[in-house]
């Protein structure tokens, strides 16, 4: 009998509370979400009811305030601040909505950043971007500027850029919101392509009904908790389904 794999992500109860007092906003009222490895999960609700905080906290940026958060088994609501940089450089990838390219470096040099800052050669991690900007159809434009490139394009090498070191969790904040429906469906295939040629774990958020199709399994959020998916949500695809069956216990 084979075991379950460890998650991925395993949130118990998690409460984020921002400020204090008469001013204080409940962000998350107790979540609990699991992240399987492999899995494409989407993360969708309404404005404000705590989806950046969730993933946020998830990435090690934001500090939870009570309850469980692992990620690949750290516990990271107890982690040390100066242990945080090192872990996510080591096992977490970034794509945002307002992409964070840096202006004064190419294409190729962006998505060489992390690997530079992780060690890499200078050559090496250049041949790396170079094989990523290809994958994501962007060969052509290696050496270009951020401001010569489209938004599509931009966010694609956002995307090339979270998957270069290869981490076990990738985080997007929005991924298609800047962009029109043709190029967010490409970049989201992508996205999904990418997840699973390397058993990677991503969460996407999004409001972006047109791409919950590429979804392995779909959390809605409301108010600070994970509610059932509103009725007539349209589901991921049928190909998707063998991961359905590992929601989190509610
Ligand atoms: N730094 C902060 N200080 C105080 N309140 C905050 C802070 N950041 C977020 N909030 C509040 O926490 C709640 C959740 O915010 P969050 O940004 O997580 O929502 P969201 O689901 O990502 O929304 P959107 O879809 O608009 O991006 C909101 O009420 C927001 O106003
Ligand atoms: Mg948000």
């Amino acid at each position: 009998m084979t075991s379950a794999p460890t998650p991925v992500v395993e949130c118990r109860g998690l409460t984020k509370v921002y400020g204090q007092g008469d001013t204080a906003v409940h962000a998350l009222r107790g979540v609990d979400l699991v992240v399987q490895p492999g899995e494409l999960l989407m993360l969708v609700g309404p404005s404000g009811c705590g989806k950046t905080t969730l993933i946020s906290i998830i990435a090690s940026v934001l500090d939870g305030t009570e309850g469980v958060c692992r990620v690949l088994g750290h516990d990271i609501l107890h982690m040390r601040e100066r242990d945080k940089p090192a872990f996510r450089l080591q096992h977490l990838g970034f794509c945002f909505q307002a992409f964070n390219l840096n202006p004064c470096l190419s294409a190729a040099e962006n998505v060489a950043v992390p690997l530079l800052i992780g060690g890499w050669r200078y050559g090496r991690a250049l041949a790396r971007s170079r094989e990523l900007l290809d994958q994501v159809g962007l060969a052509d434009k290696v050496d270009a500027m951020p401001e010569q490139l489209s938004g599509g394009q931009q966010q694609r090498v956002a995307i090339a850029r979270a998957f270069a070191q290869e981490p076990d969790l990738i985080v997007c904040d929005e991924p298609t919101s800047a962009l029109d429906s043709t190029t967010g469906e490409k970049v989201l295939g992508l996205i999904r392509d990418m997840t699973h040629s390397t058993h990677r774990s991503v969460i996407v958020v999004t409001h972006d009904a047109r791409i919950f199709r590429f979804a392995d399994r779909i959390v809605a959020m409301e108010d600070g908790r994970i509610v059932p998916l509103p009725p007539g949500t349209p589901g991921p695809t049928p190909a998707a389904s063998h991961l359905t069956a590992v929601a989190a216990p509610s």
